[in-house]
């Protein structure tokens, strides 16, 4: 049994990892703390009730590092990289879910977390955990970075078409939509109740912290730098992302050549599903499950693709990759505990 801490259980993607951890055969969590919040496990998340003798306590390093092998840390960005470096130097594994080290570089940190970067060693060796793209890298990682949920379900929909014709996109913009838990659990007044049921807004528009990690990875990816326009909203239900993405071709390719590409690159993976054509993502379909569905479309001239792609943003966004990617690391089936 492979013994897990997980860091910030009384935060939405924290809890989640509580849930499907207590269930995984592979594992035992053995430690669990949060900030300011203390006390059992199943008074924060009275769901569990008859499921765990777990206590939260404050972070302290040293308790950590005797109760447990590998660390989820599902805390904001720039406490990850105030925790990472002890846990990495006792020899722990860790998977971080905030966006500390997603972005290759300290500058583009500052620019787009508007923060200064405390961990550039461990910044430089990080593995961005996108199973799909990254598997073999995934297995022998010591330090994991999670992709954020909207590049998760960007880059997704976007790499089988940014790998097979770079050279032939000439655009690509991503219209985002988010449910709330996307926010975390801390009270704010624009995420209350009356703010955002029955609303519908956009924000960070064209400025979104995830839009240089989508970046980023496409052009690993395709080889060439490819500029997305990205436009996060916020959508008033609890969880759930999906994307209409827009492609725009130099020259025309056919849904049947497009939707053959997309069946080839996921052919293999557990849990990526391309719709049959016609089929149109919903959110519905994927919210508790770590599956990112995946939608085709173009228009009659064959310069359009519209690919649409929906997850869970708590989960194939957040706990059930990190999940996926501590089972790459542990030698077990990707999918143990998943499905
Ligand atoms: N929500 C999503 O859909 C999503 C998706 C992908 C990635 N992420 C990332 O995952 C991370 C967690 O997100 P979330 O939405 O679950 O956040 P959240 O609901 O706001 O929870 C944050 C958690 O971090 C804990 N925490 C805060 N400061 C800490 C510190 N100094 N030491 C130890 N624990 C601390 C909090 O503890 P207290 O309650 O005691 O303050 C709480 O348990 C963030 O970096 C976020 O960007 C979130």
């Amino acid at each position: 049994m492979v013994k897990i801490g997980i860091v910030g259980i009384s935060g939405y993607s924290g809890g989640k990892l509580l849930d499907w951890l207590l269930k995984h055969h592979r594992v035992r969590v053995t430690y669990i703390s949060a900030n300011n919040t203390q006390g059992p496990a199943t008074t924060i998340w009275p769901h569990l009730k008859g499921k765990t003798d777990l206590i939260c306590q404050t972070y302290a390093e040293k308790t950590a590092v005797a109760s447990a092998d590998i660390f989820f840390l599902a805390v904001p960005h720039t406490v990850a990289m105030t925790i990472v470096p002890g846990l990495l130097k006792a020899g722990k594994k860790v998977i971080d879910l905030s966006g500390d080290y997603r972005l290759d570089s300290a500058q583009e940190y500052k620019k787009y977390y508007k923060a200064v970067h405390a961990d550039k060693p461990n910044l430089a060796t990080a593995v961005y955990g996108l199973p799909e793209l990254y598997r073999e890298q995934i297995k022998k990682a010591r330090l994991i970075s999670n992709p954020g949920c909207y590049p998760t379900a960007g880059l997704l929909a976007l790499l089988p078409i940014a790998s097979a014709h770079t050279a032939l996109i000439e655009s690509i913009a991503i219209d985002a939509k988010s449910g709330v838990s996307g926010a975390g659990k801390k009270a704010v007044l624009a995420l209350s109740f009356c703010e955002t049921n029955e609303n519908f807004k956009a924000y960070k528009v064209l400025n979104h912290q995830h839009m240089p990690e989508i970046e980023l990875y496409l052009a690993k990816a395709a080889g060439k730098k490819l500029t997305v326009d990205f436009v996060p909203h916020l959508l008033p239900v609890n969880c759930g992302i999906l994307e209409t993405i827009y492609v725009r071709f130099k020259s025309k390719l056919t849904l049947d050549k497009i939707h053959q590409i997309y069946k080839r690159f996921y052919k293999t993976e557990p849990f990526v599903r391309v719709l049959d054509q016609g089929g149109q993502v919903e959110l519905k379909h994927v919210v508790s499950t770590n599956y990112c569905d995946i939608s085709l479309a173009v228009s009659n001239n064959g310069k359009l693709l519209v690919v649409t792609s929906a997850i869970d943003n708590l989960i194939k966004g957040a706990s059930g990759q990190a999940i996926q990617n501590m089972n790459l690391m542990c030698g077990f089936k990707e999918t143990e505990g998943l499905l």
